[in-house]
């Protein structure tokens, strides 16, 4: 039904006749002309209809936008005013000869002129992917999973499917669940990952898999998160993590020379502690170069813990940051942040400008002034290299407090003064997070999952620190984006009970939920270790869009729901009688 498409059409053409497909873009109608702007999936070329070739003219009146049609004609040079230098075809048309009308197009619900409602562009989603930007990102996913799938071949990983319909592994996430006909009351469950599979292959001595699998997690949703997700799932049998990130660090380093054209430099290395110390965020974006300093040293007396109403019995941090736009950020701007830092409950947000420091206390501009001295002043300022322009934000709390109120301040500093530069990229790994996180109720939860191993010599820490047990994990970063994340795993059958038993699983549902794993851990297992990349956030980042729905041909709404099929829908009384299920409540 074609020769050529409308975006791949050049000046070597000239001259000879071509066949193209596709829709009706934009039209114009001049009386003696008409010009028609085609598009397919590869750009948009110009199409002429003259009056004196009657026939193909008057079918040509009756076009509309976005209407199907497939036009015969000669390729044209444009005469020198008419061409256009923005469109790749720009210097040249095509002359028609014929037109085949397949389908005349309804006026479209979207204006591809302006911008649409979300709900609108979800509704007619199919409508939507007619635009260039989102062609052009399922083209980029398209070539993404084309150099791992390469990438991996290569290097001897099998491409291995794993069930859908499963049992539960703990993500983090419900799960989305299935019912079972067969066995009325019982369900399976959508994976969350396999995880579990990926390792139980292991155990078959497969020794490389790999797969780029949808996985599903019903939790609150974000800009980044979708409930239905594609993982790199990755797992080697005798690696060690040195040995996983080191490849995922090439094929990284491959997709951004390939697809960007860019030189990512060697990852960075940092610890979960050094990176919540210094960034007070486990997905730090280097981007951005403030670091949160600590100055409790110099301030540390019981006058300076009363002025800042901190209760020296807790573990406290008094930090800040120093930031150089200190003249930008007035008094109006100072409170704004103060306000943003209480959500992270930190009570106060002190500052100190430094206006002209060789003027001492003169110089300087603080909610603190009445505790400072020169000496203290010159301890702080030498502490973090202040110079004159610059303001410190200080936040004195328990250390979550000040961690987590001033990690969210570099962020939002970071992006309100547009600190972190478009085409850089920072990937980092943040490595050996904590084994386990304590609830309020003192019951421990595995950071990542119950399957991951202790760092090297912490295993003890099972019987008498539980707090301070790290894991053999690793997460990859790039410009604060969780990009990826694994471990070395638990390959014996006994740590990974008592791993059961500190995350509260007794024995019973150890047995109901994990009794497979259990006993296949005991027939020989290797050592073994894995990681899974979040695809869709890759693609996010290398399209350089903040939404995730951009990169996925059909996602959900924040609520989960797809409004183009209505799913999740109503289900007929019969088939939930065949499904043993009762709606107890609407
Ligand atoms: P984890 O839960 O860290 O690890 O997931 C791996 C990566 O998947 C991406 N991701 C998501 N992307 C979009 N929407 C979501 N809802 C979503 N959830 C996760 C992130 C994340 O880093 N089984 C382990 C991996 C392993 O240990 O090998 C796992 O699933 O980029």
């Amino acid at each position: 039904m074609r020769t050529k498409y409308c975006g791949n059409i050049k000046i070597i053409d000239l001259h000879k006749s071509v066949i193209i497909s596709g829709w009706v873009n934009k039209i114009r109608n001049f009386g003696q002309f008409i010009f028609v702007d085609m598009r397919d999936c590869t750009g948009i070329i110009q199409v002429i209809f003259e009056l004196n070739n009657q026939f193909v003219f008057k079918k040509a009146l009756s076009l509309k936008n976005e209407s199907c049609i497939q036009i015969k004609g000669i390729v044209k040079e444009r005469n020198v005013k008419n061409k256009n230098p923005k469109l790749n075809t720009g210097e040249i048309e095509i002359l028609a000869q014929e037109i085949n009308i397949f389908n005349i197009s309804d006026p479209i619900p979207l204006d591809y002129l302006n911008n649409n409602s979300d709900d609108l562009r979800l509704k007619y989603r199919y409508l939507d992917l007619r635009k260039f930007t989102l062609i052009e990102n399922l083209k980029i996913r398209n070539k993404v999973t084309y150099l791992i799938r390469n990438f991996m071949t290569k290097r001897h990983f099998l491409d291995i499917e794993t069930p859908v319909l499963t049992k539960s592994t703990p993500e983090g996430a419900r799960d989305y669940l299935v019912p079972s006909r067969n066995y009325p009351g019982k369900f399976y469950a959508l994976p969350q990952s396999p995880q579990l599979f990926k390792q139980l292959l292991m155990i078959s001595g497969i020794d490389k898999y790999y797969q780029i699998v949808k996985c599903f997690r019903d939790e609150d949703l974000r800009s980044d998160r979708q409930p239905e997700f594609t993982q790199i799932d990755i797992e080697a049998s005798f690696m060690n993590s040195k040995k996983i990130r080191n490849i995922i660090e090439q094929l990284i380093k491959k997709i951004w020379l390939k697809i960007l054209k860019y030189n990512l430099n060697k990852f960075p290395t940092i610890s979960f502690n050094e990176a919540i110390k210094r960034y007070g965020s486990d997905k730090p974006d280097l981007r951005n170069p403030i670091e949160i300093i600590d100055i409790l040293n110099i301030l540390n007396k019981k006058k300076y813990f009363d002025f800042f109403k901190i209760n020296s019995s807790k573990k406290n941090r008094i930090a800040l940051l120093c930031f150089p736009e200190g003249e930008k950020i007035s008094r109006k701007k100072i409170e704004k942040y103060c306000n943003y830092v209480n959500q992270f409950g930190a009570k106060n947000l002190f500052y100190i400008k430094i206006k002209k420091y060789e003027m001492g206390l003169e110089g300087i501009q603080s909610s603190i002034k009445s505790i400072l001295n020169e000496i203290i002043l010159n301890k702080i300022v030498k502490k973090t290299g202040a110079k004159n322009g610059d303001i410190l934000f200080i936040v004195a709390d328990i250390e979550e407090v000040v961690n987590k109120s001033l990690g969210m301040l570099r962020i939002k500093l970071g992006n309100d003064f547009q600190i972190c530069k478009k085409n850089v990229w920072k990937p980092l790994w943040v490595i050996h997070f904590p084994m386990f996180k304590k609830d309020n109720f003192g019951n421990f939860s595995s950071v990542h999952h119950p399957f991951t191993a202790f760092k090297k010599n912490h295993e003890n820490k099972i019987f008498n620190d539980l707090e301070h047990a790290m894991s053999d994990s690793y997460d990859l970063v790039i410009n604060g984006y969780e990009i990826g994340g694994g471990s070395v795993r638990i390959h014996n059958a006994k740590t990974q009970k008592n791993i059961f038993n500190v995350i509260g699983l007794n024995k019973k549902d150890q047995e109901e939920k994990f009794g497979f794993l259990i006993e296949a851990l005991k027939y020989g297992a290797p050592p073994h270790a894995g990681i899974a990349l979040g695809l869709d956030r890759i693609v996010m980042l290398l399209r350089q869009t903040n939404n995730i729905r951009d990169v996925i041909a059909f996602p959900k709404t924040t609520s989960a729901s797809c409004l183009m099929t209505k799913a999740p829908s109503r289900i007929e009384n019969k088939d939930l009688n065949d499904l043993g299920i009762k709606i107890s409540q609407e």
